[in-house]
């Protein structure tokens, strides 16, 4: 499974903030945006990555996050000049992608929870899955109904009038035709490659399945001012509590296996003091101990 992080876009619901750095550097309480989108595809198991983003800003990602390495991850990059749409990111990445399934994350989607959220990676054998969590107001969003019997029938992208409460966030996981598919889309009324129509395609072959996430999972968007702070104020409080952090991917990497703990320890050493090293210096403390 390859993973996309789509990190693009203009940002402009976030001026004046995104005129130097943009909408997914911003940082998201204590670290860049990106990091979130990046660890969730980590916790699922992803260390094939591809950023896409504007070509002013990935300069700015390579700068962070390198070729992955670092992390026992590789990270390759690639442009997307204009805003055509979330669905481009299979056409760009189609070289990346190969003939591998993949998950694509929106770079300003904030997950957090257990759930049988992870397992839905594991478990994904063909077609598409997506995810459905009901909010307050599902016309900022795709939108999926479902049947009686929890089939979703129908998906429409930021209806006026919702049919359901139950929102689709920005991760999607699809097999390989999804390359074909979107190169058979047409631009919407707005000039866009939809992701819906991705989805809605899916459907109509009976090869979509949609994962309902439970009331204790917490998906935020931090698009707006105002939704940033949220996911700021969030992540602070579940931080501060637990004393764990959410969207750390040297932890994620390490709990999957894909960093050794010497390695850890070793690029933990290098971060300037702060709280992140500190943090990491009791993930590798307690490591050790409980390996003992
Ligand atoms: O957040 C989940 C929602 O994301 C879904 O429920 C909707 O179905 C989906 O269309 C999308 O809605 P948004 O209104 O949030 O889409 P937006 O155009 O704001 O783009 C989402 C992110 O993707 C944003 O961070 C910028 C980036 N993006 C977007 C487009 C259209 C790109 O990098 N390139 C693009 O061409």
């Amino acid at each position: 499974m390859k993973g996309i992080i789509l990190a693009g876009g203009a940002g402009s619901r976030l001026f004046p903030l995104t005129l130097v750095a943009s909408k997914q550097l911003q940082p998201v309480y204590d670290k860049p945006m990106v990091y979130y989108p990046l660890t969730t595809l980590i916790e699922g198991g992803i260390r094939e990555l591809c950023l896409i983003s504007t070509p002013q800003d990935l300069p700015r990602f390579r700068q962070l996050l390198g070729d992955g390495s670092a992390w026992g991850l590789s990270i390759d990059y690639r442009e997307q000049a204009k805003p055509e749409g979330i669905a481009q990111a299979f056409l760009i990445a189609e070289s990346f992608i190969g003939k591998d399934a993949v998950t694509l994350i929106l770079g300003d989607n904030v997950f957090y929870g257990g759930d049988g959220f992870y397992k839905a990676f594991a478990d994904f054998k063909g077609g598409a899955t997506i995810f459905g969590y009901h909010v307050n107001d599902p016309e900022r969003y795709g939108v999926v109904e479902f049947d009686g019997e929890g089939q979703a029938i129908s998906i429409e992208e930021k209806p006026k009038q919702p049919k359901s409460n139950y929102a689709v966030p920005g991760l999607y996981i699809y097999d390989n035709s999804v390359v074909t598919i979107t190169r058979n889309l047409k631009p919407s009324a707005r000039g866009e490659l939809e992701i819906t129509d991705v989805n809605v395609e899916y459907m109509r072959r009976r090869q979509l399945h949609v994962h309902r996430l439970s009331r204790g999972f917490a998906w935020l968007d931090a698009g707006t001012s105002s939704s940033l702070h949220e996911a700021s104020a969030y992540v602070q409080t579940i931080e501060k509590r637990a004393g764990i952090k959410i969207g750390c991917p040297e932890e994620a990497a390490f709990r999957r296996g894909f960093l050794s703990l010497d390695r850890l320890d070793a690029l933990t050493t290098k971060i300037p003091k702060c709280e992140y090293r500190e943090y990491l210096i009791e993930v590798v403390a307690e490591a050790r101990r409980l390996s003992r």
